[in-house]
C-alpha cells in the first residue's frame, strides 16, 4: 500500500520523506488557504520532492473550466494529478483529461455507486472520504471495502483506491485491511501512529537498566 501525505506544507512533506513516506502528496483548497501558500508555487516545489503523484484541486465548477484548470495544473510538473470533485461536470472533465492522457483523481466521494462512475470515467485515482462520513454516523471503513471489492470485480477497471479524510490511527488500519492502493494521512495522524506508551516505558526501563552496575 502506497502512503500519501495530506498536506501543503513542503517542510513536513521533506520530514515525511526522511521517513520513507510520501509516495505521493494530496492537497486541497482548505489545505492550501492554512497554509497559506500560493498553489501554483506550492505545487511546483512539492512535485520536486515527491516522486509520485501530487494532487491539484480544481476549483472551477463547469465541464470546460475544469478541463482547462486542469491542463493548466498538468503542465506545472510530470507527476501533478488533476483532483476534481465527483459530480456530473467533474466527469464529464474527468473523461475528457483521461482521453488526453492527464492523470486525474475523483474525490468527495463517499458512496460505491459514485467509485463506479469514476471508474467508467477513466479517473487514475478515487479518494473516498473516510472520516467525514464517520462525522455524520456513516461506516467509512465500509465504504472503502465495498469500494476495492467492486473494482476487484471488473478486471477493466484500473482506477486505484486512495482512502482520504483519515483522521486518526484505526482509519489507515482498516484501508490497509480492505486493500486500498493507497492512503493519504495529515502528518498528525502519522505521529499518532509512530507511538505506543508501551514503547516510551520500555525505552526507559531499558536507559534506567543499562546505567544499573555502571561506575
Ligand atoms: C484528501 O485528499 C482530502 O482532501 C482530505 O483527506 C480531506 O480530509 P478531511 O475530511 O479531514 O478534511
Amino acid at each position: 500500500m502506497k502512503i500519501f501525505v495530506d498536506s501543503a506544507d513542503v517542510a513536513e512533506i521533506r520530514q515525511a520523506r526522511a521517513m520513507g513516506l510520501a509516495d505521493g502528496v494530496t492537497t486541497n483548497p482548505t489545505l492550501i488557504a492554512k497554509a497559506g501558500v500560493d498553489l501554483e508555487k506550492t505545487i511546483r516545489a512539492i512535485a520536486e520532492v515527491v516522486p509520485g503523484p501530487v494532487n491539484a484541486e480544481v476549483t472551477a465548477l463547469e465541464a470546460p473550466a475544469i478541463i482547462a484548470e486542469g491542463k493548466r495544473f498538468a503542465a506545472w510538473g510530470k507527476n501533478v494529478h488533476v483532483k476534481i470533485p465527483l459530480n456530473h461536470d467533474g466527469l464529464v472533465a474527468t473523461r475528457a483529461l483521461a482521453s488526453e492522457g492527464i492523470p486525474t483523481t475523483l474525490t468527495l466521494v463517499f458512496s460505491p455507486a459514485q467509485a463506479i462512475l469514476a471508474a467508467a470515467a477513466g479517473a487514475s485515482w478515487i479518494c473516498p472520504f473516510v472520516g467525514r462520513l464517520d462525522d455524520i454516523s456513516f461506516d467509512g471503513g465500509q465504504l472503502l471495502s465495498d469500494i476495492v471489492a467492486i473494482y476487484r470485480n471488473d478486471a477493466d477497471w484500473s482506477t486505484m483506491v486512495l482512502a482520504a479524510s483519515l483522521r486518526h490511527p484505526v482509519h489507515v488500519i482498516q484501508a490497509a485491511l480492505c486493500g486500498c492502493d493507497a492512503v493519504t494521512i495529515p502528518f498528525s495522524v502519522v505521529r499518532q501512529m509512530e507511538g505506543h506508551p508501551l514503547t516510551d516505558r520500555g525505552i526507559a526501563q531499558f536507559i534506567a537498566d543499562s546505567k544499573k552496575g555502571k561506575g
